[in-house]
């Protein structure tokens, strides 16, 4: 049995099946449409969520597979004190295989390590987010036809954010890539991912404020909102929170086939006017997510459609 808690969980070469196959079902979905009969996705939210509670239910449907769960840890027996471990081993009875996000990092691995069926991270506190990464990867592999000799562009907040914590991990290793982190002093990348992953693997990178400087360079830019549930005072959020605003005349100076992707949700950071921009590419990243969250399910049970 397998769980999914980090990106680095799958080899590049079983990455790369995992992406085939996320778009074979995007050109085909007939063909996997029944391929999860009689199965069973529970998702298990503690914290709030849109695109990833959902895309994996409609992942599991359009598997022909069932779904069931909670979407706050106030409506499980979590608010009456129950632990996640208890909670996994439950939920063992009833589905075949588990999404689970929680504020606290490394809570789906402590749930995993009692599971009887898959447990994927949907998300633990601002530590990692694999699935987003796995999105993030079809996203940039689909639409430029490669995931290496890049330059990527990483705006926002970079110390909370645990969509570029995951990114930064999977994406080292593909060759000629680089990256350009712009971030205001206070949200830069933690210590850890620069010293023990960047610089321990000779990766490339520049650290900068203002994100006009890097446009110009980035083949893609990957915007980020300010977390605000992971500051410990509003105060500091505010000032923070509209630090960074792509509009359309920031886009005028990128390259034309720059890609801008965001995990979403959005606040302020991009206008909507770049909403219009070919180059725009976030709504259909969220697309590609069902692609690559049907895949991993797939994956997970151990199924094969031919
Ligand atoms: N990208 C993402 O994780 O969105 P949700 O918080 O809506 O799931």
């Amino acid at each position: 049995m397998r769980h999914l808690m980090s990106p680095l969980d799958f080899s590049v070469d079983e990455l790369d099946k995992l992406l085939d196959l996320a778009n074979d079902i995007e050109k085909n979905p007939a063909k996997y449409a029944h391929a999860c009969e009689g199965k069973k996705l529970a998702t298990c939210f503690y914290e709030p969520s849109t695109r990833t509670r959902l895309s994996f239910e409609a992942a599991m449907l359009n598997l022909g597979g069932s779904v069931l769960g909670f979407s706050s840890a106030d409506s499980s027996s979590a608010a009456k004190g129950e632990s996640v471990s208890d909670t996994i081993r439950i939920i063992s009875c009833y589905a075949d295989i588990c999404a689970m996000r929680h504020p606290k990092e490394g809570a789906p691995l402590v749930a995993s390590q009692k599971s009887l069926i898959p447990v994927i991270n949907a998300g633990d506190g601002g530590h990692q987010h694999p699935t987003q990464t796995l999105t993030d990867l079809l996203t940039i592999r689909s639409l430029k036809g490669q995931l290496g000799n890049l330059t990527i562009g990483l705006c926002g907040d970079l110390k909370f954010g645990r969509t570029v914590h995951s990114l930064i991990n999977a994406l080292i290793r593909y060759p000629g890539i680089r990256f350009v982190l712009i971030s205001p002093e206070e949200l830069r990348i933690p210590s850890y991912i620069r010293e023990e992953v960047l610089t321990a693997n000779g990766i490339p990178f520049t650290e900068v404020e203002r994100l006009e400087d890097a446009m110009p360079k980035l083949d893609i830019l990957y915007m980020t909102r300010v977390q605000k549930e992971r500051f410990f005072n509003e105060e500091d959020y505010v000032r923070l929170k509209n630090y960074y605003i792509l509009t359309k005349s920031k886009m005028e100076l990128a390259k034309k086939d720059m890609l801008v992707l965001h995990p979403l949700p959005r606040v302020n950071e991009i206008s909507v006017e770049v909403d219009d921009d070919p180059r725009a590419a976030y709504f259909r990243q969220a697309q590609y997510g069902v692609y690559v969250r049907m895949a991993l399910i797939l994956t997970l049970l151990g199924i094969e459609v031919n």
